[in-house]
């Protein structure tokens, strides 16, 4: 049973104008209904959504996140982009990258194209395991396979490594794939319900800020469109001081509202950024970019 959106969202997001609930249940309804018809047709729904609510921004705009709808924050972002503060990330992922295991060989070697151009892939339903593998595990495998000890995964080493990785796939549209597999299937199905599943006190899913509020503000904030956000990731954060993961800013978010988040790197989380990232398919790769 689904029920309709309680009126606090509203309240946060400071929408004043008079809200049809129903029309909004009847939203939300239709949106899971179409789990049916499979990832190609939500996804042609779900863009279609947001083409439709901010005709002014293609793919590449929408990635912009919180910086399309306040000018103030677009110019301080600006500015701060004069010096990329993900900068000394990269380099050090870089070094990371190209520097040999104990044994003499590099990440390059458990990758295709060596590791470059890639990032967009990812996270990737594995035939193998029959689950999804993100890139940040799939580095540590890389680590695993060559002996070496795995690395931590929300910041740190492992998140500079992404970012030098994900720089060499900057431009690049995101090319999330769900293959006819039912496994696959059931994984998107997965990060989809996360998506859309109430939490915390106040029992907000992601799907309440980041779609059916997006453009609005919530304490000061402007919300980003679940469609993009994606392609910045990772980032360095000004709150962080310091670059970190995707699954990072998703526990800031279900810690923001009181959730009991999700842990790193489980199946549930993996799927959740399965699903997440394959809504910005076609959106060109950003990554890495700086939010505050
Ligand atoms: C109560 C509102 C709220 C909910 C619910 C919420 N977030 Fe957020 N989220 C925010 C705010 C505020 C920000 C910072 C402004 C922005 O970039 O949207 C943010 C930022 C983000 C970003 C960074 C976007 C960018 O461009 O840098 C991601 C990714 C994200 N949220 C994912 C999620 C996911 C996944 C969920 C569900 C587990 C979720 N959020 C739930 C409020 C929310």
């Amino acid at each position: 049973m689904i029920r309709i959106i309680n009126s606090s969202v509203a309240q946060v997001a400071q929408v004043t104008q008079k809200v049809a609930w129903y029309a909004i249940a009847l939203a939300v309804v239709t949106m899971l209904n179409t789990a049916a018809a499979g990832p190609k047709e939500d996804l042609d729904k779900y863009q279609g959504f947001f083409k439709q609510r901010f005709p002014e921004l293609d793919l590449a705009g929408l990635a912009n996140g919180m910086y399309n709808f306040s000018e103030d924050k677009r110019n301080q972002y600006n500015d701060i982009m004069e010096f990329p503060p993900y900068d000394v990330a990269v380099e050090e992922g870089k070094e990371l990258y190209t520097t040999p295991f104990k044994n003499g060989k590099h990440y390059a070697d458990c990758f295709a194209q060596g590791g470059e151009g890639i990032a967009q892939s990812y996270p990737k339903f594995d035939k193998g395991t029959g689950k999804v593998q993100t890139l940040a595990a799939a580095i540590n495998e890389c680590r695993k396979n060559n002996g070496e000890a795995p690395l931590k995964y929300l910041k740190g080493n492992l998140v500079k490594i992404q970012a030098y990785m994900a720089e060499t796939s900057r431009g690049k549209p995101i090319n999330i794939q769900v293959p006819d597999d039912p496994r696959a299937i059931a994984a998107y199905e997965e990060g989809k319900r996360i998506y859309f599943t109430r939490r915390g006190p106040r029992e907000f899913a992601c799907y309440h800020c980041h779609w059916e509020a997006s453009g609005m503000r919530i304490r000061g904030n402007e919300l980003s469109p679940a469609v993009g956000q994606a392609a910045n990731f990772p980032v360095y954060r000004s709150k962080w001081g310091e670059i970190g993961s995707i699954q990072r800013r998703y526990i800031g978010c279900m810690r923001n509202i009181g959730a009991v988040p999700l842990k790193e790197q489980t199946e549930a989380m993996n799927n959740l950024e399965y699903f997440h990232t394959y809504l910005s398919n076609g959106v060109p790769m950003n990554a890495p970019n700086s939010r505050f």
